[in-house]
């Protein structure tokens, strides 16, 4: 018999496996298959409680148990539960059904068969504020921005200067995605070179955050985890944006909820949008508008907000929900709109570089042959 973890893990994994109209959004009715298979899920214990949202065109299944990260049970009823509402997609006519279950079989964890995963496996605070973002028409690059704000930029958190618990600074665990290299980087200590490194935001991407030795919390849980699955790496060719999530914890020696969600009050660009191959400005906003419409974008990220106790979720608040967001937004609009003006220009349009992994490629195969000698 299997010993029951006193840590909690929470697993946030997120598929496309099929919107209307287009790349838009999900209907209630996938959102409906999810719940369905989950609250099965939760009546025989297999996790303790759950939460299914989407961010545009994707599923998202927010799932609390005592199995730990990478667990083949949690990532089987992951899968399971994206394979009923491809199932159901492909029912309904939706658009790209079943679009990012890129293996035929589940062979015991979804990392590297398409869906995106964020987990974290943590002994909980009496009190643990949790953080859920997800985003839409972007790529995993597009969190080292506003984590890296959250745990590092004191004109941000002001935690940092005047609270002595977060006074130290985190450790930021950074990974090479192309060539598939990991590094542990002390902030503020290091500061200059991770930002060196995440300023390049294809390839160097924040995996975590962890507090430091000698802190209240746990040096090895981390406080910060982002999903970084690239999808051309695993299809071999482009199937659409990798649409990352992350999950944030706050308070009591961690940054406040609002200093974690401080960041969005910038509408960053990051790479995505129209057949992910734009630039374009990432808008914070309520789980309604939660629709990618003008011009398959612009990138969105939601927010939703619990507490955990003993693995139970309280939330979610839908904390984008607020007026205090319009300005961004509106911003976000702004930007948009000067960046369309572009066209298929760049900086618009992404560099060559990154459109290797777009369909552009197919297009100058053709031209290939016109090119003569000067
Ligand atoms: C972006 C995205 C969409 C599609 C676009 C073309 O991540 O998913 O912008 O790339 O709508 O889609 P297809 O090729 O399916 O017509
Ligand atoms: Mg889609
Ligand atoms: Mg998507």
């Amino acid at each position: 018999m299997s010993v029951m973890s006193e840590k909690t893990t929470i697993s946030l994994i997120k598929a496309d496996v099929g919107s209307l109209p287009g790349h838009v959004t999900v209907p209630e009715e996938l959102k409906k298959v999810a719940t369905t298979n989950l609250q099965k899920m939760k009546k025989n214990k297999t996790i303790l409680d759950f939460r299914v949202l989407n961010a545009g065109d994707d599923l998202e299944l927010i799932m609390t148990h005592k199995k730990g990260v990478d667990n083949d049970k949690i990532h089987g009823l992951a899968w399971d539960t994206f394979e009923k509402a491809a199932k159901k997609a492909k029912e309904m006519g939706l658009y790209g059904a079943g679009q990012d279950l890129l293996a035929d079989a589940f062979s015991g964890n979804v990392r590297g068969m398409g869906p995106g995963v964020a987990e974290m496996e943590i002994t909980e605070r009496p009190a643990e504020p949790v953080i859920a973002f997800m985003m839409d028409k972007t790529e995993p690059g597009a969190f080292n921005l506003p984590i890296f704000r959250m745990f590092a930029d004191p004109f941000n958190t002001a935690g940092l200067v005047i609270d002595p618990s977060l006074h130290n600074g985190f450790v930021f665990e950074i990974w090479d995605i192309m060539e598939n290299k990991r590094v542990f980087m002390n902030s503020p200590e290091e500061m200059y070179d991770i930002l060196a490194l995440i300023g390049g935001k294809s390839r160097f991407v924040i995996k975590r955050v962890f507090p430091k030795k000698g802190g209240k919390l746990p040096p090895d849980e981390p406080v910060a985890v982002i999903s970084t699955e690239k999808l051309y790496k695993i299809a071999g060719e482009y199937v659409g944006k990798d649409d990352p999530v992350a999950i944030v914890r706050g308070q009591s020696g961690l940054p406040a909820v609002g200093e974690v969600l401080e960041p969005f009050a910038f509408p960053h660009l990051v790479s995505g949008w129209m057949r992910g191959s734009h630039n374009g400005p990432i808008m914070p906003v309520p789980f309604r508008y939660s629709q990618c419409t003008r011009f398959d974008g612009p990138p969105r990220v939601i927010a939703a907000g619990f507490q955990l106790k003993n693995g139970v979720l309280a939330g979610p608040a839908d904390v984008f929900d607020d007026p205090a967001w319009d300005y961004t937004r509106q911003k976000s609009a702004e930007i948009a709109e000067y960046m369309r003006r572009h066209g298929p220009f760049e900086p618009h349009r992404l560099p060559s570089e990154d459109m290797e992994y777009t369909t552009l490629p197919k297009v100058f195969k053709k031209l290939e042959r016109r090119f003569e000698k000067i």
